[in-house]
């Protein structure tokens, strides 16, 4: 009766898994995507905890203790910090399926090695080592995003890298078929903790050539491998639960860096291989162009004449925390009878959908949540393109300078509208290091200050107060 239950569980949170994805696709579903993901968890767990195998359940309290111990602090960091947190959640998943593998092998081992199949030990040596390459990468991720001091944010390279990291990973895979081709050999005791420390040095070095701009689509394939490390532990433990929702999660990560990869027109060697960062132009500052700037008050004028005003939100908008302000002058704009859409690039910000959660946040209609390349064509009727904060996508330097890290990279085209202003602290250039040949057009003006500031002077000049800038 139990396991008959268990298996019935086992299907409706497979099924609330991929509804929960699918759901995941469109902001106005996404809470919807989220409650069934947790529902689809609990059934899981449950499922788990009332099999008539069980027999530790102090422990598996404490384990669930545990959990809400990290899990709740790490629910609680700020929007700009999600990419990092959510590496360390690979970095938790990589080591659970690492742990699980290690004390499977063990127990195996002791009760005479019968359950070390072929097949059932080369699940365990991939779950071992893809989970324990992601626990250490998805670590070192994190550190880089999150800026530790000790960690390099620039990519870390030398002679012969690629070969030396992919030489350490044949030689733990080639212990690892030693290991399926006879488990009980003499040099398994050996061999096992080798495959281990390989895979923990493995996951450092692979992300140390990485610089940390790569991060975010990095993080992303991470998931993929804790994903096809659950896979593999899912085969191991015969749980088809796991082999579900491990594939869902391995391909999602692989398709979102696929994604990113495109947006940013970069191949996925390029990511992983190619150092990304390392050398950064820094000609704007160098050879003489200088911004135009507007006053506050210009600007509002320019803006009241306008028929269309596109907002282009970028990272800066994030760290401003200006949504609500940006709110607001929607409100003002509109309300003049001016018609207001935003522009959302894939990749402004630092994760995907990082745009959609802010302007949702200060409930910014999705239907004037525009993506790039529907946005694109209308941009020639543009009166007024108003970018807050974003750089490296509005930067046409994307479409004709080869020079550039961003060449090929799909962009808003913001310099085709008829008037830019833009919003920015200084003249420090973007996430790729370069500077925007935007910011120098004939048509564009700089806003210089705090987005949240420049945006709360605005809306005081359209609401009538004073707010000289
Ligand atoms: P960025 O190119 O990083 O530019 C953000 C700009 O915001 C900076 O130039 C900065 O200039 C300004 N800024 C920062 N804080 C501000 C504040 N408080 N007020 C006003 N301005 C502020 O951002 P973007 O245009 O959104 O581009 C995203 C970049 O991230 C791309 O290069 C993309 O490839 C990369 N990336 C994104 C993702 C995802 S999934 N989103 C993943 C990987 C990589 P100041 O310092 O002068 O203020």
């Amino acid at each position: 009766m139990i396991p008959s239950l268990a298996q019935l569980a086992y299907v409706v949170a497979s099924a609330l898994f991929i509804f929960s994805l699918y759901w995941m696709n469109n902001p106005q579903t996404a809470r919807k995507s989220v409650r069934a993901g947790v529902i689809a968890m609990i059934l899981a767990m449950a499922a788990t905890w009332i099999q008539p195998g069980i027999v530790h359940h102090l422990w598996i309290i404490l384990a669930i203790l545990a959990g809400f111990a990290v899990g709740i602090p790490l629910s609680r960091v700020a929007l700009t910090a999600v990419p990092q947190r959510t590496a360390l959640s690979h970095a938790f998943g990589g080591l659970a399926a690492g742990l699980v593998g290690t004390a499977k092998f063990y127990l195996w081992m002791s009760e005479g090695g019968a359950m070390l199949t072929p097949f059932r030990t080369s699940a365990l040596i991939l779950e071992v080592l893809l989970g324990f390459l992601t626990f250490t990468g998805s670590l070192m991720a994190a550190g880089k995003l999150q800026e530790v001091k000790w960690i390099p944010q620039r990519p870390v390279t030398y002679p012969l890298q690629n070969l030396t990291n992919i030489g350490l990973l044949l030689f733990a895979a080639a212990l690892g078929v030693m290991i399926v081709l006879n488990p009980a050999g003499p040099w398994t005791a050996i061999a096992f903790p080798i495959i281990i420390a390989l895979s923990l040095a493995f996951g450092i070095l692979l992300i140390i050539p990485i610089g940390g701009a790569d991060m975010p689509t990095v993080i992303s394939i991470l998931n993929a491998y804790a994903g096809l490390s659950a896979v593999a532990m899912g085969f191991m433990l015969d749980n088809k639960l796991l082999i579900v929702a491990g594939a869902l999660d391995g391909s999602s990560g692989l398709i979102l860096s696929i994604i990113m990869c495109k947006a940013m027109n970069r191949s996925f060697a390029n990511v992983l291989f190619g150092a990304f960062g390392q050398v950064q132009a820094t000609k704007g500052a160098a050879d003489g162009r200088s911004y135009k700037q507007e006053t506050i008050e210009g600007a509002a004028q320019i803006m009241e004449q306008a028929s269309l005003v596109v907002i282009i939100p970028g990272y800066g908008m994030a760290v401003a925390q200006a949504q609500h302000r940006v709110r607001e002058l929607y409100d003002q704009l509109t309300k003049r009878g001016i018609t207001v859409k935003f522009a959302i690039h894939p990749v402004a910000g630092r994760m995907p959908g990082h745009m959609n959660v802010l302007l949702a946040e200060a409930d910014i209609p999705y239907s004037d949540q525009i993506a790039m390349d529907d946005i694109n064509p209308e941009m020639p009727q543009c009166d007024v393109a108003l970018v807050i904060g974003a750089n490296d996508v509005v930067n046409p330097a994307a479409r004709t300078d080869k020079s550039t890290p961003i060449y090929g990279m799909p962009i808003i085209d913001a310099d085709k509208a008829r008037t830019v202003f833009a919003i920015k602290r200084s003249k420090n250039p973007g996430f790729a290091g370069i500077d925007n040949d935007l910011y120098f057009a004939d048509r564009s003006f700089m806003l210089f200050g705090d987005a949240k500031a420049v945006i709360g002077d605005l809306v005081k000049q359209f609401s009538g107060g004073s707010g000289m800038h």
